[in-house]
């Protein structure tokens, strides 16, 4: 029988998660289906209920739902836990569990690492945001040994971002995850960043959205730097920046590995198969 997955979000048509799925299940010959659900923006968690109640295994969650599913989770994996954040639940239509998880940060790392061989241990990371993205990858970008630096707009919400758990907060649960953190944080404020350079630098706002650029100074990446937006399908404000700042178009990418990665560790949770993630991104990529 085959297997009912959904992405829901709001809005939701533009979702490239149905086309992603579908080519991992061809590839790793999995008998699923996977559709796209547009939730009213005040019927999320009756839009899940719904689906728990026709046999739906699993769900991809997006903008604006990824609170609310952390909310609605009744079991959270550690990552769901820290970031606040799910962008994946696991459905049993026999029971009221819905178990929670967040693969954005993993999703992240594994393109860093896997696709543009980045090597974050002892990396200087400029993550700039500290909104719902940002917390997403804080934990998984730091377990990889990153220095990091998250610059928000508001430098406040930086400064907490760069202090909350499993960084500082004295819980047991946390513990083996400070155990791997070899790498350092903290939070400013853009105006902080004068004459400073990174080597990986993160856009996790949502100015792309509105075609704004974060105020970044000149000279902030180093030789050889990456300029990474979590946004994908539009050369963003950021990306313009980064190559009008000398960084090599090969080291300026948007989203879209993340977007590819973040989905099959999904499909891994789901299926408990690994699908390749080369053969898809490359696919995504010829279609832009
Ligand atoms: P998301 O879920 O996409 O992270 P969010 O939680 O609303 O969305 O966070 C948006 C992030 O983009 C915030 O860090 C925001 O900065 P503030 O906390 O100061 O609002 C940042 N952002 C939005 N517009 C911005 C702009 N024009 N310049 C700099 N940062 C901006």
């Amino acid at each position: 029988m085959t297997d009912k997955y959904a992405v829901i979000g709001n809005p939701i048509a533009h979702s490239k998660s149905p086309q992603i799925h579908k080519m991992f299940a061809e590839q790793t010959g999995q008998d699923i289906s996977y559709e796209a659900i547009l939730a009213p923006l005040d019927g999320f968690a009756a839009t899940v209920k719904l689906l728990q109640s026709e046999g739906y295994k699993g769900c991809n969650i997006t903008v604006p739902f990824k609170f609310e599913a952390f909310k609605l989770s009744t079991q959270l994996s550690h990552q769901a836990d820290i970031a606040q954040s799910v962008n994946t639940l696991k459905l049993n239509f026999d029971s009221d569990v819905i178990f929670g998880d967040n693969t954005d940060g993993t999703g992240l790392v594994n393109d860093f690492r896997f696709n543009l061989g980045v090597t974050l241990n002892n990396a200087r990371v400029l993550l700039m945001g500290a909104g719902g993205a940002a917390s997403g990858i804080v934990q998984p970008l730091g377990q990889q040994g990153a220095i990091i630096t998250i610059a928000n707009r508001t430098a406040d919400k930086a400064r907490v971002l760069a202090s909350t758990p499993p960084f500082i907060k004295p819980n047991p649960q946390y513990d083996s995850a400070r155990k791997n953190y070899t790498g350092s944080l903290r939070g400013c404020g853009y105006d902080e960043l004068t004459n400073q350079q990174f080597d990986v630098v993160i856009n996790a706002t949502s100015t792309g959205l509105s075609d704004e650029m974060p105020p970044l100074p000149p000279g902030i990446f180093a030789p050889g730097a990456l300029a990474y937006d979590l946004m994908y399908g539009r050369e963003t404000p950021f990306m313009k920046f980064a190559l009008a700042q000398g960084v090599s178009k090969d080291r300026i990418t948007d989203g879209l590995g993340m977007l590819v990665e973040q989905a099959a560790e999904s499909f891994f949770i789901w299926r408990g198969v690994r699908p390749k993630t080369t053969p898809v991104i490359a696919a995504l990529r010829n279609q832009q």
